[in-house]
């Protein structure tokens, strides 16, 4: 199983001292009930990862552990293909002794497009809620983050991250398999807390914003992340059923809809820093992603929409202080 026993020690100095009367419970039940059919397999993987050094480590300006001469191909094709069982590879890229693993995503433009405006992380306790396989966590911790916890009930992406972090050494940077509704109400625990990508998933997003206020200190940031609809402060897209062959989409607000949204759940200083239409050069399959991605979703005769008629995906990145 995964060894969380830093973590909870590091939890106990924390404003978020409070959630290890529930974690390792809550913990427990994610992986265990009931358990996922593939955990043994992933787990055993896990352990049987090939021993390598890395040389060097850039969680800075990309991630890239190692290089190709740190371990001889036959040690490096034993990796590759422990690595390759957690396909899909969504979040990314990354570079593993060489090894090139090109995700869906380019979620390093992503964090071009957050990480300039964001209050610096030096020092700072940081919360991703839905981090995937903590991408972000990384490169917030790549930013000199004292302490970065990401959550997500996804446990292959969880598995994804625990397979990168062998090579990363003790670094306080742990993925925890759970929900926000997991985290205790009224944290208000962390400096800087992400919510990027889930908010559209959510069938209540005034109680996610609400939820996000809480994890934060007074005055903390939010780094808010999501798909946008151009229009005023009284337009939201609520798609009949699916939005690019996704059930689980519920709203898209206009920018300033969006703003407001945050001002009624208390949030101060809000401000939109970045406003982007996603590429089929951003988000594409690969050799890591195998199966369908944006250009599959869009009108193959105006691409500027979803199949579904929609307008095509655009995401807004806003800040906003908890009070
Ligand atoms: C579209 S992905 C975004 C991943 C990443 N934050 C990014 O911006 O690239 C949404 C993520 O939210 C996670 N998620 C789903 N339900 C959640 C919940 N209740 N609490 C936290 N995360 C959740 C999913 O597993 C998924 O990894």
């Amino acid at each position: 199983m995964i060894d969380y026993s830093e973590l909870y020690k590091a939890l106990k100095n924390t404003e978020a001292a409070e959630w290890l009367n529930t974690l390792e419970q809550s913990v427990e039940r994610a992986f265990n009930s009931p358990r996922h059919g593939d955990l043994d397999n992933w787990l055993a993987m896990l352990d049987s990862l090939p021993a390598i050094k890395a040389a060097s480590i850039d969680l800075t300006h990309e991630i890239r552990i190692g290089s190709e001469t740190d371990a001889e191909q036959n040690v490096r094709d034993k990796l590759e293909q422990h690595l390759r069982m957690l396909m899909p590879w969504r979040k990314g890229p990354f570079s593993i002794f060489g090894l090139d693993i090109n995700t869906e995503w380019h979620s390093d433009w992503k964090w071009d497009r957050v990480q300039p405006h964001i209050t610096p992380l030096k020092g700072k306790h940081v919360l991703d809620i839905g981090c995937g396989n903590g991408y972000y966590a990384l490169r917030s911790y790549g930013q000199g983050a004292d302490l970065v916890l990401g959550v997500d009930p996804g446990q292959k992406y969880i598995m994804q991250f625990y397979a990168l972090k062998k090579y990363l050494g003790d670094i306080p940077v742990h993925l925890l398999p759970l929900g926000i509704e997991d985290i205790p109400p009224s944290l208000k625990a962390f400096d800087t807390v992400f919510s990027m990508g889930v908010l559209y998933h959510r069938r209540s997003p005034l109680e996610h914003l609400s939820e996000l206020r809480e994890c934060l200190k007074p005055g903390g940031e939010l780094v808010l992340e999501t798909l946008v609809i151009e229009g005023g402060v009284n337009s939201v897209l609520l798609p009949r059923d699916r939005y690019q062959q996704m059930r689980n989409v519920w709203f898209l607000p206009s920018c300033d809809a969006l703003v407001l949204w945050l001002q009624r759940c208390g949030f101060k200083n809000v401000r939109v820093v970045d406003v982007s239409k996603t590429t089929t050069d951003e988000q594409r399959a690969t050799d890591w992603m195998t199966f369908d991605s944006l250009e599959n979703f869009l009108d193959a005769n105006d691409p500027t929409k979803t199949i579904e008629g929609y307008p095509g995906p655009m995401r807004a990145v806003v800040l906003a202080n908890a009070p």
